[in-house]
C-alpha cells in the first residue's frame, strides 16, 4: 500500500468535512478513504495546502493508503496489451455500443473482423455484467426489421430483458425488431398521449410504444406488427410488468388491418407509424382511421436541408391534416434525421 498525506476526522463530522474538501477539490482520488475506530481518514492530494485549513487535524506521518484498482475505461486501454501499438493507432474503434438487457452490440466493421474475438472479449471485461457481445453484420432489413448479428464473445443466447424507465422488455434481438436509442421517443409520446383514449401502433416491434404508456396511463393500445415472434416477445413484457392500461397486440401485416378497422367503422385518438421507411406508404388509408382531432405521428427519415417544406409537401400531397411539429428523434446517418411529424386532423 502506497504511502501519502491525510487527515484524520471524527466521523461524526467526516461528512461535512468531505463535502468541504471537495469544494477545494484535494481529496485524493486514487485512494479509498480509511476508517479505524471512531476516526475517518481522508488521502489528501499532493498540493494541499496544511495552512489553509487549521482547524483541521493533518497527520503527522504519511499513511498507508490502500488504492483504487485501475480497471481499464475504453476498449482501447484493454487492447493495448493485446494487439502491437502501431497496429491499434490504425483501427477505429467502436466507441459505443448498444447494451440491451445483458447483451452487447457493436457495429462491426470490415476492418475489425480480425480483432473481433479480442474485441468481444474486451467489451465483456470493460462491461461485467454482459453474457454476448453481438456485431451488427448489415444493415436492418427484411420485412421485420431485424439484423443480422455475429457472435462474436460470450453465450449464443439472443434473450435477454431490457429495462427502461422501470419497465422489463422481453426480447429475442435476433428475431424481433428493437432499439435502445428509441426509449426516450417512447417515453415523449407516452407523455404527450391522453388518459382514457384508444391509441393504435401500426408498425410495434417489441410493443415498447404499448408498454411503456399502458405502464404509465389508464388507456387502450392496440398494436399491430406483422412479425409473429413481436407478439411472443411483447406478450411476455406483459406478463414481466403490472400494467394499468389495456393491450391488445395483432399479428397481421398493417394494411389487411385498417380496411378490417375501416369496416367496423373503427377509429382511434392516437396513432402512432413508427416505421420510418415504409410508413408513409400507409398515411392515406391510416389517416382515414383517425377521430377529429385525433393526432397522428408519423416517422420519417429526412435530410436537414428545408426540412418544413419538404415535411409540409409530403403530407398536403396525401392528407388533409396539418402538421403541428416536426420533431427529430436522433441523427440516422451524416444527411438524415429519424423524425416524428405529428399530425391532427
Ligand atoms: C422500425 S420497426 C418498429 C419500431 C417500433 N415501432 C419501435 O418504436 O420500437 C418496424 C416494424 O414494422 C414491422 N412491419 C413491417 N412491415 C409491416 C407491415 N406491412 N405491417 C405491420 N408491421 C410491419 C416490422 O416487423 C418491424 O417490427
Amino acid at each position: 500500500m502506497p504511502l501519502s498525506r491525510g487527515i484524520r476526522i471524527d466521523k461524526f463530522h467526516a461528512y461535512e468535512v468531505i463535502k468541504i474538501l471537495n469544494q477545494y477539490n484535494i481529496i485524493d482520488r486514487n485512494y479509498k478513504i480509511h476508517n479505524i475506530d471512531d476516526y475517518v481518514i481522508i488521502p489528501l492530494i499532493a498540493e494541499a495546502i496544511i495552512d489553509q485549513f487549521p482547524q483541521l487535524d493533518f497527520l503527522d506521518d504519511e499513511f498507508n493508503f490502500e488504492e483504487y484498482s485501475k480497471k481499464p475505461d475504453s476498449i482501447k486501454a484493454i487492447l493495448k496489451d493485446k494487439i502491437p501499438e502501431d497496429e491499434l493507432n490504425k483501427l477505429t474503434l467502436p466507441t459505443s455500443f448498444d447494451q440491451i438487457g445483458n447483451l452487447v452490440v457493436i457495429d462491426l466493421k470490415e476492418h475489425l473482423y480480425p480483432y473481433k474475438q479480442i474485441i468481444g472479449a474486451a467489451i465483456m471485461e470493460l462491461q461485467p455484467s454482459t453474457t454476448s457481445v453481438f456485431g451488427k453484420t448489415a444493415k436492418v432489413g427484411g420485412p421485420f426489421r431485424i439484423r443480422q448479428l455475429e457472435l462474436i464473445s460470450g453465450q449464443n443466447n439472443s434473450t435477454t430483458i431490457h429495462r427502461e424507465y422501470g419497465l422489463k422488455i422481453y426480447l429475442d434481438i435476433r428475431k424481433v425488431y428493437f432499439s435502445p436509442r428509441l426509449s426516450t421517443e417512447h417515453k415523449r409520446i407516452c407523455k404527450l398521449v391522453k388518459e382514457n383514449s384508444l391509441i393504435l401502433d401500426m408498425f410495434a416491434g417489441a410493443g415498447s410504444f404499448a408498454l411503456h404508456i399502458t405502464n404509465q396511463k389508464i388507456t387502450s393500445v392496440i398494436s399491430i406488427d406483422i412479425n409473429p415472434f413481436a407478439k411472443v416477445c411483447f406478450e411476455e413484457s406483459q406478463r414481466l410488468n403490472v400494467l394499468q392500461g389495456y393491450n391488445e397486440f395483432i399479428v397481421a401485416d398493417a394494411r389487411d388491418q385498417i380496411y378490417k378497422f375501416l369496416q367496423n367503422g373503427q377509429k382511434f385518438n392516437y396513432i402512432i407509424m413508427n416505421h420510418p421507411s415504409g410508413a408513409i406508404d400507409y398515411l392515406v388509408d391510416a389517416y382515414k382511421l383517425l377521430e377529429e382531432r385525433g393526432t397522428l405521428f408519423l416517422y420519417y427519415f429526412a435530410n436537414e436541408e428545408n426540412m418544413l417544406d419538404n415535411c409540409n409537401q409530403l403530407i398536403s400531397d396525401r392528407i388533409e391534416g396539418s402538421i403541428t411539429k416536426i420533431h427529430k428523434v436522433r441523427r440516422y446517418s451524416p444527411e438524415q434525421f429519424h423524425i416524428c411529424i405529428e399530425i391532427t386532423k
